[in-house]
C-alpha cells in the first residue's frame, strides 16, 4: 500500500516510523553520508532500533536492518516481530521516495519471519514522498534461500 502522507498512518505504524526518524542520528554513516534507521516492534510491544554502522574497511559495517534485527534476536530470542519500520535520509541529497532494504538485509529480515507464522509489516520511508506499507517482509524477497536441511540437530 502507498500512502502519501504520514497523516494517513494508523497511530502505532505513525509512531514506529517517528521513533525510527529519531534514530537516525545514531547513525554512523561518515562514508556514504546515508543515514538508515529501523525500528522494529515486537509481538510484546517492545520497540528495538538499529541504524547503520559504518567502517573505513567498507564491507565490516552493517545496514541498519541487520543491525536491529540482529540486535532484537539477541535481546528477545523468544518473542515474535510484528512490523518494523525503516526511513533513510541522505546528507548530500533529498531522499524523496522510501528507502528499500538491500537483498542481504532481505534474506536476514526473513529467517526471523520464517520462525513465526504471522507476517512483519515492513513500513518504508524517504524524508519526502510517499510512504510503503508491504503487509508482510516474505513479499521482498520471492524465491529465497531456505535450505531448511542446514538446520543441525532441531
Ligand atoms: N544501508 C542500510 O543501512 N540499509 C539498506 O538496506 C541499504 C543501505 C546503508 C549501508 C551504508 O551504510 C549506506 O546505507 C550506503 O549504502
Amino acid at each position: 500500500m502507498k500512502y502519501e502522507s504520514e497523516k494517513e498512518l494508523n497511530s502505532d505504524d505513525l509512531f514506529l516510523l517517528t521513533t525510527a526518524r529519531d534514530s537516525l542520528f545514531r547513525a554512523y554513516a561518515p562514508y556514504s553520508r546515508f543515514r538508515v534507521a529501523a525500528a522494529i516492534r515486537l509481538a510484546n510491544g517492545q520497540i528495538v532500533t538499529g541504524t547503520n554502522q559504518e567502517n573505513v574497511a567498507f564491507p565490516s559495517g552493517l545496514c541498519a536492518e541487520r543491525v536491529a534485527f540482529f540486535a532484537a534476536g539477541h535481546q528477545f530470542p523468544e518473542e515474535k516481530f510484528d512490523s518494523v519500520a525503516i526511513i533513510a535520509r541522505s546528507e548530500d541529497f533529498n531522499m524523496d521516495h522510501a528507502a528499500a532494504p538491500c537483498g542481504a538485509c532481505r534474506q536476514v529480515m526473513l529467517e526471523y519471519r520464517l520462525k513465526q507464522t504471522d507476517p512483519v509489516r515492513v513500513i518504508l520511508a524517504g524524508e519526502s514522498g510517499s510512504i510503503l506499507i508491504v503487509k508482510d517482509v516474505k513479499d521482498l524477497l520471492p524465491l529465497y534461500f531456505h535450505e531448511d536441511a542446514l538446520k543441525k540437530g532441531e
